[in-house]
């Protein structure tokens, strides 16, 4: 699927879906909404990865970062009504299912699921690839870990070492660090969940619209009412 058929492999990226996350060795990812760790060299492969594609986060990591990314399409997830307005390159949903929809409005671009551990989670199901960087550290103030049982049976998936250039800077980086990408042989099983979840979604915004449409048709008199005093 990767190294024999280049075209097809990027064919795959674009459709799929990927986590990226860094990782202690203790399953650490966070300590206070933050990063545990200062990581330029993987912050820079971080940025270049998911640049000009979609990212997709928790409401968490969102305020971690303080605002959308710029040069990505921005998908945060929260159960708050409105976090905020739309803007360029910045979306709010509601559910899975709908950030999951509204990704395929992109269907050019590569989809990044980018945390935090809730996030990570939830999206397993759906994902069918991969990019883990493994910082060689503990972190025992952490108290955000990352669930390893969400790989299930690790047969399932294909474990390959990615090269990540490291910035010059010797204070860059305050561990060492690898990054590895894993693939599910088989990435039909988590398209196929992927797909469900969509027509699902694509299914209740019918229904909603259609109600939508009534209301609209009984809200006449009031809204032409209204237009007296215009
Ligand atoms: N090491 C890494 O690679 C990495 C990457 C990213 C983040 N992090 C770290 O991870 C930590 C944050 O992770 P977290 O698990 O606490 O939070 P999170 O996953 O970033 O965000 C959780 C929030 O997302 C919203 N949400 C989650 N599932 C939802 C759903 N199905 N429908 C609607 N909204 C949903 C909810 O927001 P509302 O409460 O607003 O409803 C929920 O409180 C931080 O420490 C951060 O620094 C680490």
């Amino acid at each position: 699927m990767r190294d024999s058929n280049g075209a097809m492999s990027r064919r795959h990226e674009k459709s799929g879906l990927t986590s990226i996350v860094a990782v202690g060795l203790d399953g650490a990812i966070g300590v206070e909404n933050r990063l545990p760790w200062r990581l330029k060299s993987d912050l820079r492969f971080f940025k270049e990865t998911t640049k000009q594609n979609v990212i997709i986060m928790g409401r968490k990591t969102y305020d971690s970062l303080g605002s959308c990314l710029p040069y990505r399409e921005n998908i945060v997830l929260s159960h708050t009504p409105s976090l905020f307005p739309p803007h360029e390159g910045c979306h709010h949903v509601h559910s899975l299912s709908e950030a999951l929809t509204l990704r395929t409005r992109w269907p050019g671009k590569s989809a990044f699921v980018i945390g935090g551990a809730q996030t990570y989670k939830q999206f397993a199901p759906f994902v069918d690839r991969y990019l883990i960087t493994i910082v060689s550290a503990r972190f025992p103030n952490a108290d955000a870990f990352f669930d390893q049982g969400i790989f299930g049976d690790e047969k399932l998936w294909e474990k390959c070492p990615v090269k990540v250039d490291r910035v010059d800077d010797a204070a860059g980086d305050e561990f060492e660090f690898q990054v590895f990408e894993l693939r599910l042989r088989d990435p039909t099983i988590a398209s196929e969940r992927r797909e469900a979840l969509i027509g699902e979604q694509r299914s209740r915004n019918h229904l909603y619209r259609s109600k939508q449409n009534g209301q609209a048709v009984r809200h006449a008199k009031p809204v032409q009412t209204l237009n007296l005093f215009a």
